[in-house]
């Protein structure tokens, strides 16, 4: 099939920053949103794309002009919830790991984003009756775990009534503005360019991020793009990318979008939507109830090899899975070294290094971030309490003495 208009972002008006525009276009904005949700929360899937303009009166009806910028807007804003515009976030942690835990909880309440602890599944004590079909020699014990906890959230999804699913891991950090990243995203997605079929009406009315994927990657650690599909991209300004100095130190994003023929101009400016081909991590993706099905299929029930980002590589190069990789990511995992930063390698491993407690939260490090919603977080968190109370009680006392002589 021919792809037209490749390469070209949905043009977004990227002037005047968030915060101008929500007081500018905030009131209308958030009462046509309001009525839209409303809407759509009480008629049946057989009337998508008609506004009752009284709740539940079906004889007076207006059209909603789905692909209207207005109703884009309003979907895309969804983004802003605290689901990101997914169904849910389910972040998969060994139950033991309660110092990540903690993180994660905090991370969330910080940035309002809801998520949900998912445990992870400790491979040995796996019935070797459960074991799939196919797994390499290799494999540590660990890694069929892994795989395990995110075959159970694949089934999750399936058991629920939601569209769509974000799983994470439990070791993560974005980007302060990780919301306004994925908006521009939805926006975007909504005006694909790089997809193979029209969006359904229910998609334009209900699918942040369209429905025409399997799994939607936002946190590859590494990725690169189908060597013969590299003119099948979409891509825009996102003033949230990380720097072109920050971005050269990953290596395989780099060169990923210098082989989109993305030059020093715009690596560090924009960030690109291309079919998922060569992803490193699932340490963010979301998923449909499409991709959860097909990756039941193709990585539990016919066969499951070495670890489950690389199976699911495997399955986006051979074409068995259709995803989409944001480059570079909006979501990287959080490095703190020592034994700490993987539950995912034998114990020994020389990889760990020596400690177990490495460098410390305060002082981690994540890839390809502008400004670290880890770091971001401290600095919020901080407190000088005493300076505080001297502000206050000179002002106390101001408010004492002249209450003493009026009275
Ligand atoms: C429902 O529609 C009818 C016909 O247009 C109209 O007369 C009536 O006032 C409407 N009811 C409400 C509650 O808006
Ligand atoms: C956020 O938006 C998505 C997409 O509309 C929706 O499925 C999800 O339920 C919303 N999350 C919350 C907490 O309302
Ligand atoms: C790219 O196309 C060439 C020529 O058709 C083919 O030989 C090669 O295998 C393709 N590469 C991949 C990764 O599919």
């Amino acid at each position: 099939m021919v792809l037209r208009l490749l390469g070209q972002a949905y043009p977004t008006n990227m002037g005047p920053p968030k915060a101008i525009l929500v007081p500018a276009l905030g009131l209308t904005l958030i009462i046509s949103f309001v009525v839209f949700l409303h809407s759509f929360a009480t008629i049946d899937s057989s009337s998508f794309g008609i506004l009752s303009s009284a709740a539940k009166n079906d004889t007076v009806a207006t059209e909603v002009d789905l692909k209207s910028s207005a109703h884009q807007k309003a979907l895309a804003e969804r983004a802003h919830n605290s689901t990101l515009g997914f169904g849910e976030i389910l972040y998969i942690s060994m139950p033991e790991r309660s110092d990540r835990q903690d993180a994660m909880t905090l991370l969330s309440t910080t940035f309002g984003i809801r998520i949900k602890h998912f445990a992870g599944v400790r491979g040995s004590e796996m019935s070797p009756k459960a074991m799939p079909d196919g797994v390499a020699k290799k494999t540590l014990p660990s890694e069929i775990g892994c795989w395990r906890a995110h075959a159970n959230a694949w089934r999750y999804l399936l058991e629920s009534d939601m569209d769509t699913l974000l799983i994470f891991e439990d070791d993560l950090d974005w980007n302060v503005n990780l919301k306004q990243t994925m908006e521009l995203l939805s926006l975007q997605m909504q005006n694909s360019k790089i997809r193979q079929t029209e969006p359904s009406d229910y998609e334009r009315a209900n699918a942040p991020y369209g429905l025409d994927w399997d799994v939607l990657d936002i946190g590859s650690c590494k990725d690169s793009g189908h060597p013969n599909f590299t003119d099948v991209f979409q891509v825009w300004d996102d003033p949230d990318v990380a720097g072109l100095e920050v971005i050269k130190r990953t290596k395989m994003i780099y060169e990923s979008l210098q082989n989109f023929g993305l030059t020093d101009d715009d690596i560090g400016k924009k960030r690109l939507l291309a079919p998922a081909y060569l992803t490193v991590c699932t340490s963010a993706y979301a998923i449909t109830r499409q991709g959860a099905e097909r990756l039941l299929m193709e990585m539990s029930y016919i066969e499951f090899r070495n670890a489950v980002d690389t199976d699911m590589s495997r399955a986006f190069r051979d074409g068995r899975v259709r995803g989409y990789m944001l480059t570079p990511p909006a979501i990287s995992q959080f490095r703190i070294g020592g034994a700490k930063d993987t539950d995912n390698r034998k114990p020994g491993d020389p990889r760990l290094g020596n400690s177990i407690n490495g460098k410390g939260n305060l002082h981690g490090f994540s890839a390809n971030l502008k400004d670290s919603a880890r770091q971001w977080m401290v600095e919020k968190m901080q407190l000088n309490n005493w300076d505080d109370y001297k502000q206050v009680r000179e002002e106390r006392k101001t408010i004492v003495i002249s209450d003493d002589t009026s009275a």
